[in-house]
Parts: structure tokens; sequence; C-alpha cells
């Protein structure tokens, strides 16, 4: 297979871009921040089977990071995760210097809203405007038919496809399920970080999303008590101190009170230095939602 070509320059990722739709290529895009793992590898994976032409981008975007957050320890093995697009059939790679995305500094952000005032937006001030700036950034860069995002990380996804919409980008956002460990936990960069003893503990996050699940299943339709349990099953977990546990409407992350919709029930929870998020869908029994407010 054709190793990927690697390009740091905003011009030259434009150009392959521009070259492969005029041979007639759709263009799928993965944006990433590098350290790849499986759950990068399912969404490179699914932009491979559906386009002519991959590019990924490996990008540590330091707009989304708040001072005092991982910026400066994430990991960054670029060597490593060249071969593993390589391996992705990936046909370009855009690894761009903060310089280059940002010559003179950020100047102009896109400011998500309300969307972005809940849950993730609450705990990392700026966090959604950093990444919906640098996304549509690389929506104009690349100028991809389709994007590829996960479900791990729900709100941001909610925040993409409503800058999609806002701002008019002519791009498909695929949404690719969660990739999980054995044990439930969701595959993440910031796993490597726990100690094996906080990785075990790691594993309580999976849990109590199942516990709530499981409780949606048996009819208990208050969004509230559903949260409360997840909450307290994190609280039983000594390494383990809770950010938030919530279940919320899955397109503007406000609380719900009942489950009378498909809802996302989320979590943050900090395992020593290490702050980990999931989530997953809460549903009640088939025919109940309807009757939920009775
Ligand atoms: P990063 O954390 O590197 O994640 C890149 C993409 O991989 C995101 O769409 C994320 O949801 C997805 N992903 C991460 N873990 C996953 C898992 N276990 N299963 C499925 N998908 C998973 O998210 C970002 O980078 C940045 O915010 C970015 C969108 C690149 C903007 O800077």
């Amino acid at each position: 297979m054709k190793p990927p070509v690697r390009v740091t320059e905003i011009a030259a990722m434009r150009k392959l871009s521009r070259e492969a739709r005029a041979a007639g290529k759709s263009i799928g895009l993965v944006p990433t921040m590098g350290a790849l793992h499986a759950g990068h590898l399912s969404l490179l994976g699914a932009a491979r089977e559906q386009n002519g032409f991959v590019a990924a981008s490996i990008f540590l975007n330091p707009a989304q990071f708040a001072p005092g957050e991982d910026y400066k320890k994430y990991p960054r093995p670029l060597e490593k995760d060249l071969g593993l697009c390589a391996e992705a059939g990936v046909d370009a790679v855009f690894t761009p210097a903060a310089e280059e995305m940002y010559a003179k500094g950020v100047v102009m952000f896109i400011e998500p809203g309300l969307l972005a005032d809940q849950l993730e937006g609450l705990s990392r001030p700026g966090h959604f405007r950093g990444v919906a700036t640098v996304v549509a950034k690389l929506f104009n860069i690349v100028e991809p038919d389709r994007a590829y995002f996960g479900r791990k990380d729900a709100q941001q996804l909610a925040v993409i496809r409503q800058l999609v919409r806002d701002f008019d980008f002519g791009v498909e956002i695929v949404d690719c399920p969660t990739v999980r460990e054995a044990d439930g936990l969701a595959v993440s960069s910031r796993n490597a970080c726990l100690s094996p003893k906080e990785r075990q503990a790691a594993a309580g996050l999976y849990q109590a999303l199942q516990a709530g699940q499981q409780l949606a299943a048996k009819g208990e339709r208050r969004a509230t008590a559903i949260a409360a349990a997840m909450a307290e099953q994190i609280v039983e977990e000594p390494l383990a101190e809770l950010d938030y546990a919530a279940v919320v409407d899955p397109e503007t992350f406000e609380d719900l009170e009942d489950l009378d919709r498909p809802a996302l029930a989320a979590l943050a929870v900090r395992i020593g230095k290490t702050r980990l998020i999931d989530n997953a869908m809460v549903e009640l029994p088939r025919g109940r939602a309807k009757n939920a407010k009775k």
C-alpha cells in the first residue's frame, strides 16, 4: 500500500484535496489530535470504505485547551501515528504546526452558543469554541465531502453538527460508535495516563452507564433518578471523583426530567490526575416513552 503523503502547509493540503476532487474522488476527512488508537482507526476505516481520497489531520489544537489542562503533557507519538495512518490506507496526513494554523494567534473564534454551555462546556470553558473554530478551519482547508467523528465525544459531535447547519458547510458528518476495551472502558489517549489501579477503577464509568441503561430498561422514567444512580455508583469507587453524571437531550444537551424521548446518559470522572468522559443512550422499554408524563 502506498504510504500517505505528509503535508504541513495549508496551501499544500488544499492542493492535494483539489487534485483528488478533480480526479473524480470523494474526500473523507478524519480530524484527530494524534496519539492514534483503535477509536481513531475505526474512523479511518469508515472513511477509507466510503471515499476515494482519505485525509487525516493530526493537530494538537491549543485553542481548545484551557490554561492548566493537559496540552503540554498530551502524548505526541508522531512517527507511530504516521505508521498507523499508512496501515489504515490514508492518502494524506495533514500535520500543521500551531504557527501554520494560527499565524497571528487565534484572533477570531466561532462561538457555539447554548450547546457549549452545558456539561463539558461548563467543566471546560472555551473548549468547544476552540473545537468549532479548528474544525471549521479544517473543513475550509480540506473541503471534504464527509467528515468522521466519534460518539465517544457526543457533545463535540452535537457542536459540529450545529456548526455545519449554522454555517452551511457542504459536508456530511458521519458519526462512528464508541470503541471500547474488553471491560467496557472507552478507548482514549488519556487511558495511558492511568496507573494499573486507576485503570481498573476506570471501568466503573461504563458500569455506571450500564446501570443507568438497566434502570431505564426496567421502566424508571425519572431522568434525575437515573443520573443519581450513576453518580452513586461512581462515588462508591474511592479512586474516582465525579465531575458530572447527567441525563440529557442528545441534541441540546439540556437536562431532561422525564425519559419521554431517547436520552443520553453522560459522565465525566476524574481518576487521579486523569479526566475521563463517556456516554450511552438510555431508553425506556418500547411503548413506555410516549406515556412518560402520565
Ligand atoms: P481526538 O481526541 O484525537 O479524537 C479524534 C476523533 O476520534 C474524535 O471524533 C473522537 O470522538 C474520536 N474518538 C476518540 N476516542 C474514540 C473511541 N473510543 N471510539 C470512537 N471514536 C473515538 O476529538 C478531538 O481529537 C478534537 O477535539 C478534534 C475533533 C480533532 C478537534 O481538534
